[in-house]
């Protein structure tokens, strides 16, 4: 539904563990909505930040948070790229920003364990990657609240 003018505000949550393609789904989506990208991993980045760094991450998806709010309420499309792994904060996230009267999508970038590790993996050989090992994916993989059929009911349709 490329050049299509979306009607209203709308966020969109993209649920996924490290590899699962949720930046490279968010910068199409971004071009082609069109849609503002919020990605707490290049902020951190940008800011000098660890990335493993928790409580500067707290802060800097809290910061993001206000301006998504700030851009709903002036009818804009936002993506989040948080990740999204808990149940309760996707759930706050939707009541949240219906609240603002924004429709929400929650999409959940289904990868096989298998094809995880090796995009994780191959990403780790590139110069500067943050290096995740195949124990801290498999610490995320379990971390991850797998979104259910009756969960993703209670949001909107997907755009485009
Ligand atoms: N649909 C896809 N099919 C095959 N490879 C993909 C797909 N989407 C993304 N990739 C590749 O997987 C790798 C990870 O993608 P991406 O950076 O978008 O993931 P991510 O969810 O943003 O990861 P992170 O949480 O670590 O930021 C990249 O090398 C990307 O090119
Ligand atoms: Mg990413």
């Amino acid at each position: 539904m490329s050049g299509v003018v979306p009607a209203g505000p709308r966020l969109i949550l993209l649920c996924g563990l490290p590899g699962a393609g949720k930046t490279t789904l968010a910068r199409r989506l971004a071009q082609e909505l069109p849609a503002v990208r919020l990605c707490p991993d290049e902020w951190m980045v940008d800011l000098g930040f660890d990335r493993f760094d928790g409580r500067a991450r707290d802060r800097v998806e809290q910061r993001l948070w206000l301006l998504a709010q700030e851009l709903m309420s002036q009818g804009a499309v936002v993506i989040l790229e948080n990740g999204f792994w808990d149940r309760a904060e996707r759930d706050e996230k939707r009541r949240l920003a219906r609240s603002l009267g924004a429709a929400v999508e929650l999409r959940y970038l289904a990868v096989s364990s298998k094809e995880l590790h090796e995009r994780v993996g191959r990403r780790n050989q590139e110069p500067g990657a943050a290096v995740i090992t195949p124990e801290l994916l498999r610490e995320c993989e379990a971390s991850l609240d797998v979104p259910t059929d009756e969960e993703l009911e209670l949001f909107d349709d997907p755009l485009g």
